[in-house]
């Protein structure tokens, strides 16, 4: 890999953390200019659901494109009045007047049209078993399950908790809310009790839908402990407002119960009634939360509603992915817990009617080769994942992928963070045998649904970037000063109109949402992504420009982490940094003070300080390196400089260090790790 490939993960980490612009420009220079493009393929043209026009046809009239596709794509009880209300930004209510039931529009409008024998969802389980469920046994299904959180007395917009691994009770669970108006809020099953509380506690969820565990690497991995935990402790507020837990029997391993609170699914389920009648919701009822990372300590609650955001995905899942339901195959990879799982797994594929794979373990269980055995066994025609994976696959070595029948795959996407060009050439030609189409497609929580990407029969794709905006999605890239910079050129990534699955707000804080977002620059959403506009326009992203981390494409707070190491007894000062790594892009690299006693016993303190932000956060957030040093470089004013702890973090050597309030502080850090 050359030094300054474009958007390479080797340039992201130096896009700067915030306050530090000035390195950001050296980042933007290093771009190469990529020369390779891949047009399309003739055949693949001629087939394409979506064709060039619709950029112009949306840039006429983005509103009235939108509501274009708003009833194309929905079903809607009730018809919309107006496309767009932004008369109270950054406030905006997209299909105003307008009733639709989610899970309606997923699932029971299909059985009705016919396809209730259409498979909706081909599970694979950890260990090797197998379920497959028709359009219309998962409706029957989600009604079941609505009826079943109907009577533990959840009702419309109340909130809902779920903790569950990647199976169908998953989505099942999270349709069965959206049909009965209650507003879902998953936590990853990667983080902690600690975490879990404060997401219940932040939502006052009523409900918690948990599994007694999973597998992970062919061995039971528990869940319910932690539901167990988490509603045992003393909260801020004191008390939890969850009133019943429902547990699905996966890995059946003995779990704790809590009389009267906590229900077998198979039983309150399973005993349901299968009739359950959808009404349509307002298309500004609230739909889920989902926690995501800012780069403060405390994660935000980021909320989405219905109309638009079911509008945004189900199209963006039909243009950018080339989606022929009756004969593709999809499969995304990412987990529920993620936006990705939501957007991309649970509502868009069924909404558009779509077959899908669901997997819930691991690539290299029980053999590397087990996503590929996937691909072959159930013909996935469209695959969506992560670049990480890709690099992980790359390391394992292209003869795994060789071993398998691919041929199949016909349009390959990207997503989490930026994909190196080295990884997408790979992807395109060992994974998709040469023609299969790449879409990176660039979004976020916050975003809800696919905002920059290629349309696969119409771009030119290049490697490593997302290039284009989609069609009827407002992106620019504008200076420190908010204007727009020119082709060549580098700066912030912002969004300057309003889009349908635009998140609506944070829970419970109003102010935080305009202070995070909309403040940076007048009138434009900022998105927090450095990015560059090459000689063509196109779109390259950069990573980061705030104090958040991106670890195999999941978003970390350096401020959470910060927080986690400190609140250990034997941490007096801590500074989280994301270092490049080859594989997850960036790894969590701290650097701390100890304590007295604790310094003496360095060793054995990093390993229980890594248990511990695992257990404050979840294992998703350990430090993969955790070094000990005597002082923490800070500016006079005593702001710490993660630029130069990155760079003793990547092996480089720290630049200057003149601004310290102490120049010889860096030195002191090399001596105490030369140790
Ligand atoms: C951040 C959002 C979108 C679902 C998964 C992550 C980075 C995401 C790309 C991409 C470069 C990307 C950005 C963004 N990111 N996709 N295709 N190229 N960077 O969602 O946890 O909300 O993270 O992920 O930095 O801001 P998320």
């Amino acid at each position: 890999m050359s030094q300054d490939t474009p958007s390479s993960t080797a340039t992201v980490p130096a896009a700067a953390t915030a306050g530090e612009g000035a390195r950001q420009g050296d980042a933007f220079e290093n771009l190469l200019h990529e020369t390779r493009t891949f047009p399309p393929t003739p055949e693949f043209a001629a087939n394409a659901v979506v064709t060039a026009e619709v950029y112009a046809e949306a840039d006429a009239d983005r509103p009235a494109f939108w509501a274009k596709q708003a009833r194309e794509l929905l079903t809607w009880s009730k018809d919309f009045d107006q496309a767009l209300d932004w008369s109270n930004p950054p406030f905006a209510k997209w299909f105003v007047g307008g009733e639709v039931n989610a899970a309606y529009n997923a699932l029971d409008r299909h059985v009705e049209n016919g396809l209730g024998d259409r498979v909706a969802i081909y599970f694979e389980g950890e260990p090797g078993d197998t379920r497959a469920y028709t359009y219309a046994e998962l409706t029957e299904e989600v009604k079941k399950a609505a009826n079943a959180f109907e009577s533990l007395g959840v009702a419309k917009g109340d909130r809902v908790a779920v903790y569950l691994p990647m199976i169908p009770e998953a989505v099942i669970t999270l349709l069965a809310c959206a049909r009965i108006g209650a507003v879902h809020s998953v936590v990853f099953g990667g983080f902690s009790a600690d975490a879990l509380r404060s997401r219940i506690d932040d939502a006052e969820a009523k409900l918690v839908v948990t599994a007694d565990g999973t597998y992970r690497r062919g061995k039971p991995s528990a869940l319910k402990p932690a539901v167990d935990e988490a509603l045992s402790r003393e909260g801020d507020a004191g008390g939890h407002t969850v009133q019943n837990v429902v547990v699905v029997k996966r890995n059946g391993q003995d779990v704790d119960w809590t009389e009267g609170r906590d229900h077998w699914w198979d039983e309150t389920v399973g005993a349901a009634s299968a009739e359950h009648t959808a009404v349509g919701h307002d298309s500004e009822h609230p739909l889920f939360i989902l926690y995501t990372s800012g780069t403060t300590g405390k994660p935000k609650g980021i909320l989405h509603t219905t109309g638009g955001y079911l509008t945004q995905t189900a199209y963006t899942h039909k243009a950018v992915f080339d989606l022929h339901p009756e004969t593709d195959v999809y499969w995304c990879t990412a987990d529920v817990g993620w936006v990705t799982g939501h957007s991309y797994v649970t509502y868009a594929p069924f909404i558009n009617g779509a077959t899908q794979v669901m997997y819930e373990g691991t690539p290299d269980s029980p053999h590397q080769g087990r996503w590929w055995e996937i691909v072959e066994k159930y013909k996935v025609s469209i695959l969506y994942t992560a670049p990480t994976a890709i690099r992980t696959f790359m390391k394992w070595g292209r003869d795994i992928p060789d071993k398998y029948d691919l041929t199949s795959l016909r349009v390959l996407g990207s997503v989490g963070e930026p994909i190196n060009p080295e990884a997408w050439m790979w992807y395109k030609t060992v994974i998709g045998g040469g023609d299969a189409p790449i879409v990176d497609t660039w979004w976020q929580t916050e975003t809800g649904a696919q905002m920059i990407a290629p349309l696969p029969g119409v771009t030119a794709a290049k490697p490593g970037s997302a290039q284009v905006p989609l069609p009827g999605i407002a992106v620019d890239v504008v200076d420190e000063m908010g204007e727009s910079v020119p082709d060549g050129h580098g700066g912030f990534l912002v969004i300057r109109e309003p889009w349908p699955a635009m998140l609506r707000g944070i829970w419970g804080d109003p102010e935080r949402f305009k202070d995070t977002y909309w403040s940076r620059f007048e009138n434009m959403y900022f998105a927090g992504d450095g990015a560059k506009k090459d000689e063509d326009g196109d779109i390259w992203l950069l990573g980061r420009v705030d104090d958040v981390m991106n670890v195999s494409g999941h978003r970390l707070s350096t401020t959470e982490i910060e927080s986690a190491l400190v609140s250990h007894p034997a941490v007096a000062e801590a500074a989280v940094v994301g270092a490049t790594d080859e594989t997850t892009g960036q790894a969590v690299v701290a650097f701390v003070i100890l304590r007295g006693d604790a310094a003496n016993n360095g060793d054995e303190t990093v390993q229980e300080l890594r248990n511990h932000v695992g257990k404050e956060i979840g294992p998703i957030a350990k430090p993969k390196n955790i070094l000990v040093v005597p002082e923490l470089p800070k500016t006079r004013s005593g702001k710490i400089m993660r630029r130069l702890l990155k760079d003793v973090a990547e092996g480089r050597d720290p630049g200057d260090a003149t601004t310290l309030s102490d120049p010889t502080i860096m030195q002191q850090i090399a001596q105490s790790l030369r140790k």
